[in-house]
């Protein structure tokens, strides 16, 4: 088995991107719950139509139908992974500790305004999940995937009042995790401003 990798931090901080990166460039399976969520509620599927009421609000999916989520995932899978938005509670970090051993890690710190400014002018691909951004990423074609050609989507939780919730969220449930990895030795902090490149140069070197 390769790296497994746990990549860490708020919303915006370019979680997705990188591990679209580190998908690209090293292989590496992303898992990412946040897609497997919308997916779901895509689809319209029970699980979907339970997991919105929490998501348009900002709020997280109860950790018992998340921790099953990536359960699920990890079973069959051999390579080495990503996980992008899991875990994001201490209850998921004891559940995924219980599943699999995690080598690295990595925490993108990004202050909020630049989060926000991030969120409000992102615009997504609901087929193959590539995110965009109006200014700092572009698609080569306006309101279409550079990747796979599908028409481009604002996410509905990119609505500024419920980025500003996200935030608020991320720092009651999510933030705990640095020191919990921290204690671990495995953690490593990445200043997740900058090019995306220069970023994703940063995390390679850390691994
Ligand atoms: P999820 O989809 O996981 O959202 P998130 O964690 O809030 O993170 P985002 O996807 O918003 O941001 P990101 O860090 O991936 O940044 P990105 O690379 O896109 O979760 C959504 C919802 O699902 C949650 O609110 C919750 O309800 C539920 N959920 C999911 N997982 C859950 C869990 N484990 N437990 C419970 N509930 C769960 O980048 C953002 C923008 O910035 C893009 O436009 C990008 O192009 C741009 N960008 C990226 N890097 C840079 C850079 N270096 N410079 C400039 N722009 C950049």
């Amino acid at each position: 088995m390769g790296f497994r990798i746990v990549l860490l931090g708020p919303p915006g901080s370019g979680k997705g991107t990188q591990a679209e990166k580190l998908n690209d460039d090293l292989g590496l399976i992303r898992l990412s719950t946040g897609d497997m969520l919308r997916e779901a509620v895509r689809d319209q599927t029970e699980l979907g139509k339970m997991a919105k009421q929490y998501m348009d609000k900002g709020a997280l999916v109860p950790d018992d139908v998340v921790i099953g989520l990536i359960e699920e995932k990890l079973v069959s899978i051999r390579e080495g992974f990503v996980l992008d938005g899991f875990p994001r509670t201490v209850q998921q970090a004891d559940a995924l500790g219980k599943l699999v051993s995690i080598n690295r890690v990595v925490n993108l710190d990004v202050d909020d305004d630049e989060l926000v400014s991030r969120l409000t002018k992102r615009r997504s691909c609901p087929n193959c999940n590539v995110v965009f951004h109006l200014l700092y990423k572009p698609p080569m074609k306006d309101g279409v995937c550079d990747k796979c050609g599908a028409a481009l989507y604002q996410r509905s939780d990119d609505a500024e009042d419920t980025v500003r919730e996200r935030l608020n969220v991320y720092r009651k449930n999510t933030f705990p995790l640095i020191e919990y990895y921290s204690k671990q030795g495995i953690l490593v902090n990445i200043e997740g401003k900058g090019s995306i490149n220069e970023i994703y140069e940063a995390i390679e070197a850390s691994l």
